[in-house]
């Protein structure tokens, strides 16, 4: 304690020790660990993500209060937590990263109550919160006050859910119950070779199930933007992390109640790339890439995929519009043709209703034969996932404009932003099929028996073929039924898109009086 003679020169020697102490966290040796494993410091994370000597930190010198287990005899710097705010590209956000040298990053009662706090002013102040997670989970000395922090987070991920984005790094482990609070955000981003996440690691795996896995193939960054979805983005490094995050901010409001951030537009508003009318293909069982349609319609270089390498099937991301940041949803009919799935129906639901959260328009390109067939995806419960789409595009109110670019078949083409679920506006290239089932399925259902008695059954399921397509395969007669309301060329894309996003800025729609919907989980 200071004594009261102490000169002004002492009080402030005195901080700058206590703050030399903080920037040193767990000690030197840990931190040379932490860097010979490839790994920042808590500090530099941040230093390296906000903008320059924008950063504020809160509550540096919040210290455990439990004697217990010999806490007692070391100071644990800023309880193995570092909070504040500051900015990314000159906008506010929140920011908390796990100090791995401190205590293992471990997260105690204060730990807990500092993250639970900066949570608090990211959603009073409505701005973005970022936190960086590289930690041992729930402090084994501090017992059940350790589970009161993680639950008290929860709830916290819980109620800024939809209010505020919110972003996790994951840069070192994140085990047990730990990973839900990154699976409760908005955003997870694994850094390779760093950054694991499982709820119960390698050793309790192969004492409960004698599985034998290392913790990169159980829990590592390609795994979990694979294979389990639970990453919508992966990093090469922690530097390639950050900017990820300055880029994905780019496309987002600080918070559900602002219009998503209009950049000056560099791209010609009425380019028409005549590419677009060569990329698909007249025969229908051909495939194309809808990577290629959405890069050449959006402003240049402006799409950003996410869950890129999860169900591959759908294509979901961000781009903007003439300088305005819009959710992209697609199929890719160059994976599974484009057929829709349970992964790719979560991966297409939660990516439209982050979208409607925050004030994003929803362009949807649909070319998709349906749900996919197979007694994994039945007995999966296709049912119960594909309605999550049904629901996301039905419960949204922020503009929705569909393409058709060729195929949509029965329920697929109904719940991928059909106007029957209140799309604004659907367009249809020439090229759209839009019918119950392709021409081939149809044939076999409504002539089975003609074919079976016909004496050259091959030919004249050709020639019926043929005549569905003629009859269905074309975008005229939903055009006609006033279903589609105008077929384009796929050049026209982007000022027909530019042209109808100007028209529903504002849109405003009444949703009845609810609580909450209950979505089909
Ligand atoms: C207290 C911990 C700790 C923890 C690590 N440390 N985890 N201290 N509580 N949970 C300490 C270590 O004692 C060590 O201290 C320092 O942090 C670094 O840890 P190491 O083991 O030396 O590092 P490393 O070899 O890299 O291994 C990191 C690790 C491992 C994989 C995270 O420490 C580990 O498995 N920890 C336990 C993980 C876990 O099961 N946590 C509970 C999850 S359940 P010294 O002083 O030696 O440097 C959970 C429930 C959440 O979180 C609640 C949900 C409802």
């Amino acid at each position: 304690m200071l004594s009261s003679d102490q000169s002004q020169k002492d009080l402030i020697l005195d901080l700058n020790n206590r703050r030399k102490k903080l920037a040193e966290g767990g000690g030197l040796k840990r931190i040379e660990t932490q860097h010979a494993r490839g790994k920042l410091t808590a500090r530099e994370r941040i230093e390296k993500l906000l903008d320059d000597r924008s950063f504020n930190e809160i509550e540096p010198f919040l210290q455990h209060r439990l004697s217990d287990f010999g806490m007692d005899k070391e100071n644990f710097p800023g309880d193995g937590v570092i909070a504040g705010f500051g900015k990314i590209d000159g906008r506010r956000v929140c920011v908390y990263a796990q100090d791995f040298t401190v205590i293992g990053g471990s997260m105690g009662e204060m730990a807990g109550k500092k993250i639970s706090r900066i949570m608090e002013l990211a959603m009073q102040a409505g701005v973005p919160v970022i936190g960086l997670n590289d930690g041992g989970g729930a402090r084994i000395q501090e017992g059940v006050y350790s589970l009161e922090a993680f639950g008290d987070l929860f709830y916290r991920n819980v109620q800024a859910s939809g209010v505020i984005p919110q972003i996790s790094v994951i840069c070192g482990p994140c085990a047990g119950g730990a990973v839900y609070s990154p699976a409760l955000t908005d955003f997870i981003i694994m850094t390779r070779g760093i950054s694991n996440m499982f709820i119960t690691g390698p050793e309790v795996i192969k004492t409960v199930t004698g599985e034998d896995i290392d913790t990169e193939t159980l829990g590592g960054a390609d795994i979990h933007a694979g294979a389990s979805g639970v990453a919508h983005f992966t990093a090469e490094n922690e530097e390639q992390t950050f900017e990820l995050i300055r880029k994905l901010l780019g496309y987002l409001p600080s918070n559900f109640a602002e219009a998503a951030p209009v950049v000056v537009p560099q791209d010609d508003p009425l380019r028409m790339d005549s590419r677009l009318n060569e990329i698909i293909p007249a025969e229908a069982s051909l495939s194309y890439d809808m990577r290629e349609i959405i890069q050449r319609i959006f402003d240049l270089d402006s799409f950003l995929e996410v869950h890129a390498a999860f169900a591959r099937n759908a294509v979901v991301g961000f781009a903007r519009l003439h300088g305005q940041p819009v959710g992209i949803v697609a199929q890719q009919p160059a994976h599974l043709a484009g057929a829709i799935d349970i992964d790719a129906s979560d991966k297409i639901a939660r990516f439209v209703r982050f979208c409607d959260a925050f004030n994003l328009p929803v362009i949807t390109f649909c070319d998709t034969p349906g749900f996919l067939p197979g007694i994994s995806q039945e007995h999966g419960g296709i049912i119960r996932h594909g309605a999550k789409i049904l629901y996301a595009y039905g419960e949204a109110t922020v503009p929705k404009i569909t393409i058709i670019t060729r195929k949509g078949y029965g329920g697929a083409y109904v719940v991928m932003g059909s106007k029957y679920l209140k799309a604004d506006l659907v367009f249809a290239y020439p090229t759209a099929e839009i019918a119950v089932m392709g021409a081939a399925g149809a044939v076999n259902i409504l002539y089975r028996k003609e074919l079976k008695d016909h004496p050259d059954s091959e030919n004249e399921r050709l020639r019926l073929v043929a005549e569905y397509q003629e009859k269905f395969s074309n975008p005229y007669i939903a055009a006609a039924a006033g279903h589609v309301d105008d077929v384009i060329l796929p050049a026209e894309s982007r000022p027909r898109l530019i042209a109808a996003l100007e028209l529903l800025r504002d849109k405003q729609v009444n949703s009845p009086a609810e609580k909450h919907g209950s979505i089909p989980l």
